[in-house]
């Protein structure tokens, strides 16, 4: 898979690349991650990138040419399944929304920042609008993290155990269930009896019935679906 991440802040993206699962999947070539800086792509003397918004109102909007130009200079190379732009105003990310997108071949990514970016950027270029959630990013560049991280992991090969991202929450639309590594007892503190069983079937009805409950606690959201 190839992600391409147009931004005006690299910088702000760099490091979780850099570690543990998404530093192995892309040493392993199972993804290819680009940044472009919108910069490069701004003509006029000055980089310019931003500029004021139409019918007055505070803060900059992110112009559309530098961002037309990177996104033609990319689609001649490659085909995209996707452009997503993050924003707030966006679908709010899911697991079923990465896991489609994890079988995508080459994706773009754009991040926004200060006001937004014309909306003519929105209407004619980008296919997807992601949201993380409900409150406001400085910058679409943490929430291009996290959509990626969230992509990457179900690439298959990413993760060593193939079965454990099938086992994570929200997978099965259900908060995952307690899990416990030794010791069996720290302080008073013990862990469940039937762990320790060696009983598979019952540890599974048991693994299944306390993911049932946290879920019922603390989403039960997730059990209207
Ligand atoms: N940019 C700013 N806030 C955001 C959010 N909540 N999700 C995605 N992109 C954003």
């Amino acid at each position: 898979m190839r992600i391409d991440i147009i931004t005006l802040f690299p910088e702000l993206l760099s490091s979780p690349f850099e570690s543990s699962i998404l530093k192995r999947a892309i040493a392993s070539n199972l993804v290819k991650i680009n940044f472009h800086n919108l910069r490069d792509y701004a003509q006029n003397k000055y980089k310019q990138v931003d500029d004021y918004q139409y019918g007055g109102g505070s803060g900059m909007v992110i112009k559309i040419e530098p961002i037309d130009r990177c996104i033609n200079y990319l689609k001649n190379k490659n085909n995209y399944e996707e452009v997503i732009y993050l924003t707030p105003q966006g679908e709010k990310l899911t697991q079923k929304i990465s896991n489609k997108l994890s079988l995508s071949k080459n994706i773009i990514i754009i991040c926004g920042h200060y006001k937004g970016i014309d909306q003519r950027v929105r209407d004619h270029l980008v296919t997807k609008e992601i949201s993380i959630g409900d409150f406001v990013l400085s910058g679409g560049e943490l929430a291009a993290c996290i959509l990626c991280d969230s992509i990457i992991r179900l690439i298959p090969g990413v993760l060593g155990d193939e079965t454990s991202a099938l086992s994570d929450s929200f997978q099965d639309q259900l908060l995952s269930y307690p899990i416990y590594t030794r010791p069996e007892k720290y302080k008073n503190w013990k862990v469940p009896k039937i762990l320790l069983s060696g009983d598979f079937k019952k540890i599974n009805s048991w693994r299944e019935k306390n993911a049932l409950e946290k879920t019922k606690r603390i989403r039960p959201d997730l059990l209207k679906n």
